[in-house]
């Protein structure tokens, strides 16, 4: 049984001792001051400041006291408190000014310091080129077809007018695929995409068709086993040789520039009738303009003219081979490679350069749109 207020002695009541109060003081404010970190602070503050902290204890004790003790007792440990308070604040804000310094240090950006430079890629000259002349026939309100690379014989050469004996057949070395029976080959040229565009649309037809095409030759200067050709195809009611000058005319201003026109040869192609060769204004010389020194133009060799591609009326056999009734409707076809195009626009010196795949050739001809 405890003893009665009146007897409390509050000397007694060992939290309270100002002995062991000044010593839990001194103690608390010894741990402050040694403090490291924000972190190191909090739990010196958990100790004490906490519930469990020697001064929290003596503050509970205080309400057991008899009310003529309460008042000294008090204010010794609410001094304590106080200082103990005021002490945590002031080593809070130094520790936190230490820190936000570290911060600054540890985490510094050196601004100066050059930065790895990741170079966005850049279009292939030829693609660009492409697309820049298939831009200007959609532009004229030509549609774009496509077809396979890996194409049947029948539409790459049979249906072109190409038969098995075709002399003109041998002419395009073909890479066969195995079995030879198969009837597939990679395809030589654009033009099966005509036919496949005649197969499945009723005309009028305007198609412009860019796309690899594949021959057996080796890599050298002026030859690449994989290269590019671009063909137009255009069927109508009435279209005759002067619709395909005007075409050719626009595709080669297109490609070389506003100064540029057309000339046309004789040639044989079996699924043109008739069909030529095309040749355009050296875009350097400028042909007849300065015939006394074309011969010195290193691009067209000094003729003042460049030759660009085959092209022609499209064969009435190769109509009818498509369900095109030849009596009402003729067309023309054109086609010729980009590489070679490409190399005579940008001067490119060989066609190893072409394909390499060195992105510092592509940046020449700009990043493109
Ligand atoms: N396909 C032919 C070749 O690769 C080029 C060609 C000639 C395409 C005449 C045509 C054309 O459309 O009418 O040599």
């Amino acid at each position: 049984m405890s003893a009665p207020n009146s007897n409390y002695d509050p000397v007694e009541v060992s939290a309270l001792d100002p002995a062991n109060v000044d010593a839990a003081l001194a103690d608390a404010l010894a741990a402050v001051a040694g403090a490291t970190d924000l972190d190191d602070l909090k739990t010196v503050r958990i100790a004490h400041q906490g519930d469990k902290s020697p001064l929290a204890l003596a503050n509970r004790e205080i309400g057991a006291l008899p009310p003529t003790a309460k008042a000294e007792a008090g204010k010794r440990v609410g001094q304590a408190r106080g200082k103990l308070g005021q002490a945590f604040a002031a080593r809070q804000s130094v520790l936190e000014a230490e820190r936000d310094e570290r911060i600054l240090v540890d985490e510094r950006v050196d601004v100066s310091v050059p930065a790895l430079r990741r170079r966005p890629g850049a279009r292939h000259p030829i693609e660009l080129t492409a697309q820049r002349l298939v831009d200007a026939f959609v532009g004229m309100g030509w549609e774009v077809a496509e077809g396979p690379e890996l194409e049947s014989e029948w539409l790459n050469f049979d249906a072109l007018n190409l038969g098995p004996d075709h002399p003109a057949r041998q002419m395009q070395d073909t890479f066969f695929l195995d079995p030879v029976d198969s009837g597939l080959v990679l395809r030589t040229q654009t033009s099966p995409v005509q036919i496949r565009t005649m197969l499945e649309q009723e005309p009028p037809i305007y198609i412009v068709a860019p796309g690899k095409v594949y021959r057996t030759d080796d890599l050298d200067a002026t030859h690449t086993p994989v290269f590019h050709q671009i063909e137009c195809l255009a069927i109508d009611k009435g279209l005759t040789m002067a619709h395909l000058r005007g075409a050719l005319d626009a595709f080669v201003r297109i490609m070389f520039g506003p100064d540029t026109r057309t000339r046309v040869r004789a040639n044989y192609f079996p699924f043109t009738e008739p069909s030529m060769e095309t040749d355009f204004l050296c875009f350097v010389c400028h042909g007849a303009e300065t015939w006394g020194t074309a011969e010195q133009c290193r691009t067209c060799g000094g003729s003042g003219w460049i030759e660009l591609g085959g092209s022609g009326m499209v064969n009435r056999k190769v109509l009818r081979t498509c369900g095109i009734d030849p009596d009402v409707y003729s067309g023309f076809a054109f086609g010729l490679g980009i590489e070679r195009a490409l190399m005579l626009r940008h001067g490119v010196q060989g066609m190893h350069e072409m394909v390499e795949g060195d992105i510092r050739f592509s940046q020449q001809f700009g990043m493109g749109a």
